[in-house]
């Protein structure tokens, strides 16, 4: 009876865990989108700040903060964290460079991202990004052997669908108006979020994979992968910055905006990690969609600088109805599990 008491017990506190995670993520990444948004109507004086300088900082924060979460589940005691770090990330060489595959391609994409926006306008880049949604589902079913069914590929589809169409019109209508972009800056923009597609849905999956596998803490795991983002992140500095670092410094150009995105990426490593251990990639693909919706809903009435057109709620509805659809066919194991 104890046992049976406790089972429910456990596995409603992991799905508690997973529907905070999921909605923190929602918020994390709503914020997110905001500054960003909020930062490019800025007008800047002097040099901008470097992309892959930010990469670095926004990657030295998480760890730290990791570090912190550790220190925390071990009572804040120095000799419990030391001895962690020892045994789980120095003394266990192969599991931490296992990470170095997911933190190198990582590296890759936050740089690719940044190479996108800044040759694409923000519609065409989210709008190609979505793509990451197929991606990560035919990376979860050929890797982690996730079996989806009709209705889900089709909910994927639909948000996919969905969460184009809520993109689409907001940067030809009304706001701040972008300078042109060539054809050829173009193509370099498309090819490059491309590439970010694939890598985002196998990294993200490979980082799954890790996590479910194995039995370290989810905490140790990002500081893992952030050793290595900040080694990558660093040499990107040099090969991308080197002169300019030399000349200016490493935070030429940061301002209060430029930490608080800094910190919302960081944020968003770690809430990322959260959900991908107790939701999966695929639900994260849901979070984010909602919060493009909502995050373009705030800067409509907040920001003004955007106009809702039928258009964007019929990709509200798509995406919502997805959702729906999504959850509709994932509750059935469930219903023939608790009968086992
Ligand atoms: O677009 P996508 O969802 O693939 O972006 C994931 C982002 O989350 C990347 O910028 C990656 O650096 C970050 N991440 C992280 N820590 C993790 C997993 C992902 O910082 N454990």
């Amino acid at each position: 009876c104890h046992v049976s008491m406790s089972l429910p017990s456990a596995s409603q506190s992991q799905s508690r865990l997973k529907y905070v995670s999921l909605g923190v993520l929602v918020l994390q990444t709503t914020s997110l989108v905001l500054t960003m948004r909020y930062s490019r109507t800025l007008l800047g004086e002097g040099p901008r700040y470097l992309a892959s300088s930010a990469v670095v900082s926004a990657e030295l924060l998480k760890i730290l903060t990791c570090l912190l979460l550790v220190f925390y589940d071990h009572s804040f005691s120095v000799r419990a964290l030391n001895r962690v770090l020892n045994e789980e990330i120095l003394n266990k060489p192969m599991e931490t460079l296992k990470l170095a595959i997911p933190s190198g391609i990582y590296t890759l994409q936050n740089n690719l991202l940044y190479v996108a926006l800044s040759n694409l306008d923000a519609a065409t880049y989210q709008v190609t990004y979505q793509l990451k949604i197929l991606t990560t589902a035919l990376f979860s079913v050929s890797m982690l052997g996730k079996r989806l069914g009709l209705y889900q590929w089709l909910s994927l589809l639909i948000l996919m669908t969905g969460i184009a169409l809520v993109q689409w019109p907001t940067e030809s209508l009304g706001g701040p108006s972008s300078k042109p972009l060539s054809a050829g800056s173009q193509l370099v923009g498309v090819i490059a979020v491309l590439i970010a597609c694939f890598s985002s849905g196998f990294a993200g999956v490979y980082f799954e994979k890790i996590l479910k596998e194995t039995k370290q803490s989810v905490w140790v795991r990002n500081i893992q992968l952030g050793l290595f983002g900040l080694v990558f992140g660093l040499i990107g500095v040099f090969v991308y910055d080197g002169e300019r670092v030399r000349e200016s410094g490493v935070f030429q150009g940061y301002n209060s905006l430029t930490w608080t995105v800094v910190a919302l990426q960081a944020l968003g490593g770690l809430v990322i990690a959260a959900v991908i251990k107790y939701a999966d990639n695929i639900l994260k693909g849901f979070a984010t969609s909602l919060s493009i919706i909502l995050s373009t809903l705030i800067s409509y009435f907040w920001l003004k600088d955007f106009d809702p057109t039928s258009v964007f709620f019929l990709g509200a509805m798509l995406v919502i109805a997805a959702t729906f659809l999504y959850g509709y066919e994932g509750k059935r194991p469930a219903i023939n599990h608790s009968k086992v």
